[in-house]
């Protein structure tokens, strides 16, 4: 059916309502669909603008319409424009007259408006979880490694020895903020479009902050031209999704570097990895590379919907039509993306022996020797002179600074003592960084306490 028949005398051009058509993908949302008609027609009989009996019986019909697409008994075609045209039509086809009222005091655009809010709400919801259940699985790993060493990197050149605890917590502090984001989204989109009508309200006495509540928002909108043509909090979303994603794909390219061949900290679980067609000896990360591929079409979305909405003068424009399959699409994407990382890594064995093996090597207690030489006395200039010479020495010698001699110490300097072994051993050198931060256990320690508390709010 369609709702605009009335002023037209020809048929539509098939190719034009092909193009036009919503409905073989905003489908996705006939739940919300039907939650926004009950309680319009909810708000429009407490103001005696619609009869309770009327009212009763498009709610029953809503009702049946929700059951029977939940349970595949009803299906949905793409004759209809969208699902908005699609539920009223299949409503009147049940209900018969009462039906012909579900529209009264709204417009598409107020509908289509609220609509998607309420699905990007429900899914900022679902992202939330998926979010919070991937922290959860990172705190049980950083308290399982509070002593596991490994090198930190810069420049991915070994650096100083910190902890796995210590690298997992800073991706921890990532989706930390990410999960926070969200909330920002959730708590700003919060307002309810509808009752603006196609763009500038109604002249019915519709209750909005009424309609606003039963549908769990904070209130209404507060101006009917930006409410049907605001897309701001997708935008919100899109980026907050792309910055998940941007998340991940570092995550993920981390896990693919230490899966490899030539660092092998950590072994990918059967069931998350794939072989190769032709190299019998192959096990891939591929879910890895493809949760760091995956970033680009989340970014698209975004620059996508930016574009969409750069030039769109108020109020509604048939182009706001395309915020929905990429939104959707993005969605879909990262939570996909979140639910397999989190059990990727929840698989996936550590390495430890590898890993310490590896921090000991590369001189990452370069910097605790030259601290050494400063806590002696020695300006910091020079003490990093010195060690650099050491580490030469090391090199032609083949060690690690761990494995001179007492007299190869002084042959460069003569202020090192027997007390240099334990200030540059690696134990010291991870433990006593104890500051807010840093990798020491007991730092990690307060910091863990911190998340235990917010993840159980
Ligand atoms: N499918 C449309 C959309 O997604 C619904 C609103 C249509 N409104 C209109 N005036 N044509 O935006």
């Amino acid at each position: 059916m369609k709702l605009w028949g009335g002023r037209f005398t020809k048929e539509t051009n098939r190719l034009v309502h092909n193009f036009n058509e919503s409905i073989s993908f905003d489908q996705k949302f006939y739940k919300q669909d039907i939650a926004g008609s009950i309680a319009h027609v909810t708000m429009l009989a407490k103001q005696g603008i619609l009869s309770e009996k009327d009212k009763d019986a498009i709610i029953e019909g809503l009702k049946g319409i929700r059951r029977d697409l939940d349970s595949g008994a009803l299906t949905i075609t793409t004759e209809s424009e969208d699902i908005h045209s699609f539920v009223e039509a299949e409503l009147i086809s049940r209900i018969g007259e009462a039906g012909k009222r579900l529209h009264t005091g709204r417009s598409r655009n107020d509908q289509v408006a609220l609509d998607m809010r309420l699905y990007v709400r429900d899914e900022i919801d679902e992202l939330d979880t998926l979010v919070k259940g991937l922290l959860t699985e990172l705190l049980s790993l950083m308290e399982e490694h509070l002593h596991t060493y490994m090198p930190g990197f810069t420049h991915l050149q070994k650096a100083q020895p910190v902890t796995l605890s210590h690298h997992l917590g800073a991706y921890y502090e990532m989706f930390r903020r990410d999960r926070s984001r969200l909330s920002d989204i959730r708590r700003r989109m919060n307002y309810c479009p509808l009752g603006s009508g196609a763009l500038a309200g109604t002249t019915y006495p519709l209750d909005r902050d009424y309609t606003a509540s039963l549908l769990g928002f904070d209130g209404p909108t507060l101006n009917s031209m930006d409410s049907v043509s605001d897309r701001d909090y997708v935008i919100e979303l899109l980026a907050a999704l792309s910055m998940i994603s941007m998340h991940l794909g570092r995550f993920s390219e981390e896990i693919i570097i230490w899966n490899s061949n030539e660092y092998q900290f950590v072994e990918m679980d059967d069931s998350y990895s794939t072989g190769s067609s032709i190299m019998p000896q192959k096990k891939n990360p591929d879910i890895a590379e493809l949760i760091r591929g995956k970033s680009g079409r989340v970014y698209g979305a975004l620059m996508s919907m930016l574009t969409v909405m750069k030039g769109i003068p108020l109020a509604y424009d048939k182009d706001l039509q395309e915020d929905k399959e990429l939104t959707f699409d993005a969605i879909d994407t990262v939570k996909g993306c979140l639910l397999l990382f989190t059990g990727m890594i929840s698989t996936m064995t550590f390495r430890k022996d590898v890993m310490e093996e590896s921090a000991k090597k590369g001189f990452t207690n370069a910097t605790d020797a030259a601290d050494y030489l400063v806590n002696h006395g020695v300006p910091f200039r020079d003490a990093h002179g010195i060690i650099g010479q050491l580490v030469l020495l090391c090199i032609e010698k083949k060690k690690a600074l761990d494995d001179l001699s007492l007299e190869e110490f002084r042959s460069v300097c003569p202020v090192f003592d027997q007390d240099i072994y334990d200030a540059i051993s690696m134990k010291t050198c991870v433990e006593k960084r104890v500051t807010t931060g840093a990798p020491g256990a007991e730092a990690m320690k307060r910091v863990i306490e911190i998340y235990k508390k917010e993840l159980a709010q």
